[in-house]
């Protein structure tokens, strides 16, 4: 998929629209590639605009008002995967919200086997970003 910028928030609205809860979607792409206005996209979807920075875990925001709870994870500031450990990753993964993760493939042997992966490349021109993600029914 080429998406130009209103194109990728429109996606990324669509797919918050459609998500169910318990799912964990993986970001995939370079620095500026387009995660976190994609997952601002997603949080708009689900019926959320802002976040919440948690107090103890700077790697993490939560969106609580929409339809379902959103986790945004950002790891790309983290040394070790073992500190998702001690944010108990698991109790997001495996819960019952949505959870974000940017720059996933850090933290690959972490993901569910069924997390959606979406990679975001840049395109032909700067305003365009080649997407490798599930496309979505509605
Ligand atoms: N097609 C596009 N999709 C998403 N972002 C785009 C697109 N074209 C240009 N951009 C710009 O690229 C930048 C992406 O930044 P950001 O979402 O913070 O990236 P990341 O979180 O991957 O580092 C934004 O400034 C956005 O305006
Ligand atoms: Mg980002």
């Amino acid at each position: 998929m080429i998406l130009n910028e209103d194109e990728m928030n429109a996606y990324g609205r669509k797919l918050g629209r459609s998500l169910v809860p318990g799912t964990v979607i993986a970001l995939v792409g370079d620095l500026g590639a387009g995660k976190t206005t994609l997952s601002k996209a997603i949080a708009e979807g689900l019926g959320v605009t802002e976040c919440v920075t948690s107090p103890t875990f700077t790697i993490l925001c939560e969106y609580r008002t929409g339809r379902l709870p959103l986790f945004h994870f950002d790891v790309y500031r983290l040394d070790d995967p073992e500190e998702m450990e001690n944010i108990g990753y698991e109790d997001y993964f495996y819960g019952n919200g949505v959870t974000i993760v940017e720059w996933a493939d850090k933290i690959e042997e972490l993901l569910p086997k069924d997390a959606i992966v979406i990679r975001i490349d840049s395109g032909k021109n700067p305003w365009e970003r080649s997407l490798t993600a599930p496309s979505i029914a509605e």
